[in-house]
C-alpha cells in the first residue's frame, strides 16, 4: 500500500517592494516585485494542503494579491481583488492570505489585483497530486519546468493605469514579451543575462507548466524543432492533444509535455523557445496592429552549456492567425467525461466589448473626470461599465448586509436591446455604445446552475476577450463566430467532455457559452483579463448567497483584514 502524504501547511512570506532593473536600453528602473524576484516566488503545494502567505507591503502602492484559479471555498476573504473582496493593503501594512487547495491540482498562478501592478507582481502556483507525480494521468515526465510568460514596460505601470483612467485614453501596449521575466535576444540592447535558459538533458522527458501573466497580450508559443502534447489547461486535465503551437491568453495556463522532433534528442543542440502576440483585434475590417511583433525568446539547451551554435527560431504563426488560435482553443476536451449540470436555473446572455461611456447630464458618473465632449472611452458588459466602489469592499458590504452606496443588484441578464453583431455601426451604436458607469452584481441563490452566453461586440475593434471567473471553474460548452444563435448553436454544446477552465478566450468577433454551479458563497469577480479593458469597465460581479449550513455560509472576516 503506497503511503499518501498527510495534508500540510505550506507557508510563504511575500515582501512586496522595489526592485531596480535595467531593461531595453534604459539605465535603471524601479519596478514593484515580490522578494526582489521577477517572476516572484513559485508556490508549490500538494492537493489538500493549506497555503499561508504573509504579504508585507513595502511598496509605495496600495497592494493586494489574487490566487488565480483557486476556488477559495470557505475563504472568500482571501481571494484578493481590490474593493471586491478586500480593501487594499496600504504601504507599510500587511495581510495574511490563508486558503486550502482541496480538489484542485495542476498549474495556477498568483498576481497583484490592483491597478496595473500585476505587470511585475506575479508568479506560479503549482499544486501537485496527493499521490505524487506518479498519480499524473499521463506518462510521468522526468522533469518539469515553469514557463511564465509576461511583458516588460518602460513606464511606471501604476502611472499608466492612473493616466488611462483619468484621461479615458487606453494605455499603450507593452515594450517586450518575456519568458520567466526575461525578453531574450531580439530587442534593443539585448543582454545575455536577460535571456532565460532551460538546460535540458537528452533523452529525458519534460513537462512545461506555461502561464500567460501578460497584462494585455494573447500569445502564440513555440519551441523550434519540438512539438507538444497538451495534458492540462487551467489546472484541469485534458485529453492528450498534440500540437506544434500553444495559444494562451492572459489568465490561462497550459501544461504540455515537450516532444522533440526525431533526431533532436539524439543530436542535442540549442533551440529558441519563442512567443509572439496573437493580435486578435486585427482582421479585415480593422487593419491596425496594436502590438510590437518582436519575438520574446528563451533558449532550450541540450549541450550542458557547451555549444556555441546559433539556436534556431521556430516558425511563428502570423500575428492575426485567428484560425490557428481557434483550432487550439476549441479542440481541447476534458480528459474524462465530467459532470456537466444539465438543468439550467439562470440563463444569461452577456455582451462584452469596448465602446464609450455617455455621461450626458450625469457628468459625475464619468469617473473620475468628466470628459470635454460628453463621452469617455469605456468597456462594458450588457451595457454596464463596471467601476469599483471607493469606500468599502463589496464582500464586506454583503457580509454586513449594508450594500447601499457600494453596489446594486440589477446586473441585467440580457443586453438592453437585442444585440445584432451584423448590424451596421450606427444601429449598433444605438443599441450598445452609450453606457453608464455602475457597480452592478448578479445575485445567485446558493447551488444555482448558471449558463452564460458571452457575446463579443465590435465597437472600436473586435477582439478575443479572455473572460475570467473568480471562485469557480466553468465548462466551455461551445464557441463560435458572429452572432450566437439560440436555435442552432445549442446543438453544438458539448455536454459530455467539455474543457473546464477559469478563463475563456471568447473568439474574436464571436461567442462562447459557459456553465457553472454557484456552490461557493461570496463575491466573485468576472472580468476581461486584459487589464486595459478591466480598467475601462469590462467586468461584473456575482454575489452568491449563503447555503443552508454554516459550512456553506460566509465566514466572518479575518481579524487582520485591511481597512480602507
Ligand atoms: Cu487573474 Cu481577477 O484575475
Amino acid at each position: 500500500v503506497a503511503s499518501v502524504a498527510q495534508a500540510a501547511v505550506v507557508e510563504y512570506t511575500f515582501n512586496v517592494g522595489n526592485l531596480s532593473i535595467s531593461q531595453l536600453c534604459q539605465q535603471e528602473m524601479i519596478i514593484t516585485a515580490v522578494n526582489g524576484q521577477l517572476p516572484g516566488p513559485t508556490i508549490v503545494a500538494t492537493e489538500g494542503d493549506t497555503v499561508v502567505v504573509h504579504m508585507v507591503n513595502e511598496s509605495p502602492y496600495n497592494m493586494t494579491i489574487h490566487w488565480h484559479g483557486i476556488f477559495q471555498r470557505g475563504t472568500p476573504w482571501a481571494d484578493g481583488p481590490a474593493m471586491v473582496t478586500q480593501c487594499p493593503v496600504h504601504p507599510g501594512g500587511n495581510y495574511t492570505y490563508r486558503y486550502n487547495v482541496t480538489g484542485q491540482e495542476g498549474t495556477l498562478w498568483w498576481h497583484s489585483h490592483i491597478s496595473f501592478l500585476r505587470a511585475t507582481v506575479y508568479g506560479a502556483l503549482i499544486i501537485k497530486p496527493r499521490g505524487g507525480t506518479k498519480a499524473y494521468p499521463f506518462p510521468k515526465p522526468d522533469e518539469e519546468e515553469v514557463v511564465v510568460l509576461g511583458e516588460w514596460w518602460k513606464d511606471n505601470v501604476n502611472e499608466l493605469h492612473v493616466n488611462a483612467t483619468e484621461t479615458g485614453v487606453p494605455a499603450r501596449h507593452a515594450d517586450a514579451y518575456t519568458i520567466n521575466g526575461k525578453p531574450g535576444d531580439f530587442y534593443g540592447c539585448s543582454d545575455p543575462n536577460q535571456t532565460h535558459k532551460f538546460e535540458l538533458k537528452q533523452n529525458k522527458t519534460y513537462m512545461l507548466r506555461i502561464i500567460n501573466a501578460a497584462l494585455n497580450t494573447p500569445l502564440f508559443f513555440k519551441v523550434a524543432n519540438h512539438s507538444f502534447t497538451v495534458v492540462a489547461a487551467d489546472a484541469c486535465y485534458t485529453k492528450p492533444y498534440n500540437t506544434d503551437v500553444v495559444v494562451i491568453s492572459p489568465g490561462q495556463t497550459v501544461d504540455a509535455l515537450l516532444v522533440p522532433d526525431t533526431g533532436v534528442a539524439a543530436m542535442g543542440g540549442r533551440y529558441y523557445m519563442a512567443v509572439i502576440p496573437y493580435d486578435s483585434a486585427v482582421n479585415n475590417d480593422q487593419p491596425d496592429r496594436l502590438y510590437s511583433l518582436t519575438n520574446g525568446t528563451a533558449i532550450v539547451d541540450y549541450t550542458g552549456g557547451e555549444a556555441t551554435s546559433t539556436p534556431m527560431l521556430p516558425d511563428m504563426p502570423k500575428y492575426n492567425d485567428t484560425a490557428t488560435a481557434h483550432r487550439f482553443l476549441s479542440n481541447l476536451t476534458a480528459l474524462v467525461p465530467n459532470r456537466v449540470p444539465l438543468a439550467v436555473d439562470t440563463h444569461m446572455f452577456v455582451t462584452a466589448g469596448m465602446g464609450d461611456t455617455f455621461c450626458g447630464p450625469e457628468q459625475t458618473r464619468c469617473m473620475p473626470n468628466p470628459p470635454i465632449n460628453g463621452t469617455i472611452f469605456a468597456s462594458s458588459m450588457n451595457n454596464a461599465s463596471f467601476i469599483l466602489p471607493k469606500t468599502t469592499s463589496m464582500l464586506e458590504a454583503m457580509y454586513r448586509g449594508s450594500i447601499a452606496g457600494v453596489y446594486t443588484r440589477d446586473f441585467p441578464d440580457t443586453p438592453p436591446i437585442v444585440f445584432d453583431y451584423t448590424a451596421d455601426e450606427i444601429e449598433m451604436n444605438k443599441t450598445l455604445k452609450h453606457t453608464l458607469k455602475s457597480t452592478k452584481v448578479k445575485t445567485l441563490k446558493y447551488n444555482q446552475t448558471v449558463q452564460m452566453v458571452l457575446q463579443n461586440t465590435r465597437f472600436v475593434s473586435k477582439e478575443s476577450h479572455p473572460m475570467h471567473l473568480h471562485g469557480f471553474n466553468f465548462f466551455v460548452l461551445a464557441q463560435g463566430f458572429g452572432n450566437y444563435d439560440e436555435t442552432t448553436d445549442t446543438a453544438k454544446f458539448n455536454l459530455v467532455d467539455p474543457q473546464e477552465r477559469n478563463t475563456v478566450a471568447v473568439p474574436t468577433g464571436g461567442w462562447a457559452v459557459i456553465r457553472f454551479v454557484a456552490d461557493n458563497p461570496g463575491m466573485w469577480f468576472m472580468h476581461c483579463h486584459f487589464d486595459a479593458h478591466l480598467d475601462f469597465g469590462l467586468g461584473m460581479v456575482f454575489e452568491v448567497q449563503n447555503g443552508p449550513t454554516p459550512e456553506t455560509s460566509l465566514p466572518p472576516p479575518p481579524s487582520d483584514l485591511p481597512q480602507c
